[in-house]
């Protein structure tokens, strides 16, 4: 007892579970029924608002009859016993069987199938009608009009079918196109109709009677598909058997006139789902509700709509990507690396590979260029502050500091200015070879245009003595001060670079040495002209000799040294180069500077400048005036190169006037040859003490070149004015003693002056 008790337990036991097993995925399931109520007749699905038995439809119009007893069960709609089919919600389709009608023709019996049938009569309520859009009417059989009737009785649709004599067996030319068989549309809206075969007696003369007849003749409505499939080709219009035939019912919710009628009571509102919505039907009142996109389900039922996990409908959706499924809708995105239309096959391209590395190989590169740009950046401000204190240094070298507190002191010199590199670069731009005026043993010379449009030359030096430089700003400030019109004026200069720069009043017409030895060279150059440059020169260099504070020394006199300006004035040049006269034996200066050709020979040998050294140049200078011969020439017999040679040995033989310049022994008298022949020999001798200063130098020229200017012939015609002229200068300087003098020169005996 006990045992067989415990065996019905665990049976009991195994059936729960093996039922709640059974149960658990027809729950899971998505529900298309109210809970309890049978979702299935046969293998039709029955969705909610349909219900088969109370309770489990929405209202009586959707309640549905399933007949298990016939095979397969038969669905039947309660209210009109409609036998449906098929049920559709998201179309709101159904599907009927309908009998078609028939009428046939028994020779003994004459017309069977009468007008009360029941099959005649097809009447629809509330929530059903007949499909316009999917029905169509159909009369088939010969000869037959067929048509139906709306619940008053009248004319709705019809049409009329014929068969040709001559064909037989109901043959036709295909489709049910009039002849056999012949269709008609359906209104909008229909729920009721009435078919109707209009009978006619054969033989009668009518063409439409002449031609072939069919046992039987049907009239039915039917779903347009039905129509077109059975009727395709040649079909057999000829039957007498007793069918039926699908019907498209459109269904509503049909107890409102529309949507927004339906919205005002929520409570019997049909669409109850949150992702659904409602629609207006497009035949006759009512409507219908449809899940919304992305969701799929019974949008009649409280959270009948559910999300579409399209991911897993990939054939509907297609995602060749990554697939995320997000509520009403899902995202499809191409494989990290990638990039793309996911959705379409090989939409995706590793074209992200190439975006990264561009993106890497981009900042790689603006990494690189930054940190080069900042390198470069570090080493021009490196070389900057380099250069900077490479100036700061040199200008103090050249003595920067103590020139600019003299001139502070001095409360400012008028027009002297100590300019910077940047300024003379930007003025001579920078130091281009076409502004080049002249090139020098000591430099080079550089035409310049300063801000204010001032023309300038630019002394930029090779090189200097460390001792010299000490000196530097002594002597600049001093040569600054100078103002004379024979000399050209200092304008400013630069201390910033190793060797100063001077600035200079720019001259126009070049230098001396140029005007007489040039390459193309003046024909004529008036003695009284040659005159009166030595005398302009020979004045400037006696002014600096004893006008300035301290007697200033030129130390390379030379006709290069010397400029014209537009009117052929004399201005001396380069006082820069040269030495202040020594103050004391320490000063006494170590380098021997000057050029070959105008070097005092004592000079040469003590190595000391004096005043008198600058006298035997000058005296070079008024040679080559008046020969224009240069000072040392090259192309002359070896021991006859030096000009100065060569006029004291002419002197010697008395043959001096042949070296002059053929326009200079035309215009100068005999008187006025040995006189300035004597000045030269001075000039030019050995012992400096003998030499001239240079003050006596500039008066004689002065004076020679006054005495030239007088018509020669007039005074040779009035002796006494000739004589008086003389007789001035010989208070001055003793004429008699030196023309003698002149005469023991040309014996080759030693020359002394007695001034
Ligand atoms: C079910 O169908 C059978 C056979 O057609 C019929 O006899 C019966 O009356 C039907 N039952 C209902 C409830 O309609
Ligand atoms: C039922 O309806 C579905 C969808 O409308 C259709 O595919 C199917 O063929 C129909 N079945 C019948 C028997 O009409
Ligand atoms: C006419 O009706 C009778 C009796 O129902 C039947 O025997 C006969 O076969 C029918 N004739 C035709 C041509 O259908
Ligand atoms: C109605 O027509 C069908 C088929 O044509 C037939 O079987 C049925 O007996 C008819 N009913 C009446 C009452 O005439
Ligand atoms: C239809 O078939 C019947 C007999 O089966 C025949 O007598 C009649 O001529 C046919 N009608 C047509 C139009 O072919
Ligand atoms: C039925 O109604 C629809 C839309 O309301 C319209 O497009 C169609 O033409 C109508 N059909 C007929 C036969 O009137
Ligand atoms: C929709 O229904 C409401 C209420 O039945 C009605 O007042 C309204 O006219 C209807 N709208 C249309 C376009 O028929
Ligand atoms: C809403 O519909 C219910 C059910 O049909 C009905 O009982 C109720 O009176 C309606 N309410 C309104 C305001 O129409
Ligand atoms: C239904 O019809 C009403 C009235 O014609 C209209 O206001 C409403 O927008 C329609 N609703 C839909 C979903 O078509
Ligand atoms: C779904 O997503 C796609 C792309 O993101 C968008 O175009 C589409 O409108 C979305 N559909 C819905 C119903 O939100």
């Amino acid at each position: 007892m006990t045992t067989s008790a415990l065996h019905l337990q665990v049976l009991a036991l195994t059936v729960f579970l093996v039922c709640a097993a059974a149960v658990t995925p027809a729950a899971l399931a998505q529900q298309q029924q109210l809970p309890g109520c049978p979702d299935k007749c046969g293998d039709i699905s029955i969705p909610y608002p349909f219900g088969i038995g109370a309770g489990c439809a929405r209202d009586q119009y959707f309640e549905l009859e399933c007949n298990r007893t016939n095979s397969p069960p038969r669905l039947i709609v309660s209210t009109h016993r409609q036998h449906l089919v098929n049920l559709s919600l998201a179309d709101g389709e159904a599907t009927a069987l309908i009998n078609a009608r028939r009428q046939c023709y028994n020779s003994t019996e004459g017309l069977i199938g009468d007008a009360n049938n029941m099959s005649t009569r097809i009447s629809l309520f509330n929530a059903y009608r007949f499909s316009a859009a999917r029905n169509r009417f159909v009369a088939l059989g010969c000869p037959n009009m067929g048509y139906f009737v709306d619940t008053v009785g009248c004319y709705v649709s019809g049409c009329t079918s014929i068969c040709r004599p001559s064909q037989g067996s109901g043959a036709s030319t295909g489709g049910c196109t009039g002849e056999g068989c012949c269709q008609s549309k359906l209104p909008n809206n229909t729920d009721y109709y009435e078919l109707y075969i209009q009978t006619f007696k054969p033989g009668e003369g009518d063409p439409i009677l002449r031609g072939g007849t069919t046992s039987c003749r049907y009239v039915f409505l039917a779903e347009d598909k039905w129509i077109d499939t059975t009727y395709r080709g040649s079909p057999d219009f000829n039957r007498t058997d007793d069918f039926a035939v699908p019907v498209v019912l459109d269904w509503a919710i049909r107890d409102v006139y529309n949507c927004s009628a339906a919205m005002r009571n929520m409570t019997n509102y049909a669409c109850r789902s949150a992702h659904g919505g409602c629609f207006n039907t497009s035949d006759g009142q009512g409507y219908q509700c449809k899940c919304s996109q992305g969701y799929e389900g019974n949008p009649y039922l409280n959270d009948g709509c559910q999300d579409i996990d399209e991911c897993k409908h990939l054939d509907k959706y297609p995602c060749h990507g990554v697939c995320t499924n997000v509520p009403g809708n899902y995202t499809c995105e191409c494989p990290q690396g990638t990039s793309g239309d996911a959705t379409m096959k090989n939409g995706c391209r590793p074209k992200d590979k190439f975006t990264l590395a561009l993106k890497v190989f981009t900042g790689v590169s603006v990494g690189v260029f930054m940190s080069v740009f900042m390198c470069f950046w570090l080493y021009l401000g490196l070389q900057k502050r380099k250069l900077i204190r490479t100036k700061q240094r040199f200008f103090e070298q050249n003595g920067g500091v103590i020139l600019q507190q003299q001139m502070h002191s001095s409360g400012g010199v008028g027009g002297f200015k100590i300019f910077s590199t940047e300024e003379l670069e930007k003025a001579t731009n920078n130091f281009a070879a076409d502004r080049v005026l002249g090139r020098g043993g000591h430099g080079v010379v550089y035409k310049g245009v300063l801000e204010d449009d001032m023309v300038v030359a630019i002394k930029k030096s090779k090189m200097m003595e460390e001792a010299q430089t000490k000196e530097f700003a002594r002597e600049m400030f001093i040569l600054s001060q100078i103002n004379h019109k024979n000399i050209v004026k200092l304008l400013g200069c630069c201390l910033e670079v190793e060797v100063p720069m001077l600035v200079y009043e720019f001259v126009s017409n070049g230098t001396l040495y140029h005007y007489i030895h040039g390459k193309e060279p003046i024909d004529q150059i008036s003695l009284d002209t040659r005159l009166r440059i030595a005398a302009e020169s020979a004045e400037a260099l006696s002014y600096m000799h004893s006008s300035a504070s301290l007697p200033i020394l030129h130390g390379d006199v030379k006709t290069a040294n010397i400029l014209l300006d537009d009117k052929l004035n004399a201005k001396v040049s380069d006082f820069g180069a040269s030495k202040l006269a020594p103050i004391d034996e320490a000063e006494i200066a170590t380098l021997v500077q000057g050029t070959c050709g105008y070097l005092d020979p004592e000079y040469l040998m003590t190595c000391q400048l004096t005043n008198k050294s600058d006298v035997y140049s000058f005296g070079v200078i008024v040679l080559e005036l008046l020969t224009r011969k240069k000072a040392l020439y090259l192309d002359g017999p070896e021991e006859d190169r030096s000009l100065v040679s060569c006029f004291t040995t002419a002197m010697k033989a008395g043959r001096h006037q042949e070296l002059l310049d053929n326009q200079v022994r035309n215009e100068m008298n005999e008187e006025m040859l040995t006189e300035i022949a004597h000045l030269l020999m001075r000039c030019l001798s050995m012992n400096g003490e003998e030499r001239p200063t240079m003050k006596e130098v500039a008066e004689r020229l002065e004076m020679l070149r006054r005495y030239q200017q007088h018509p020669w012939v007039e005074a040779k015609g009035n002796a006494e004015e000739n004589q008086s002229l003389l007789g001035m200068e010989q208070q001055n300087s003793n004429y008699q003693l030196r023309q003698h003098d002149v005469l023991d020169l040309e014996e080759g005996s030693t020359y002394t002056f007695s001034l």
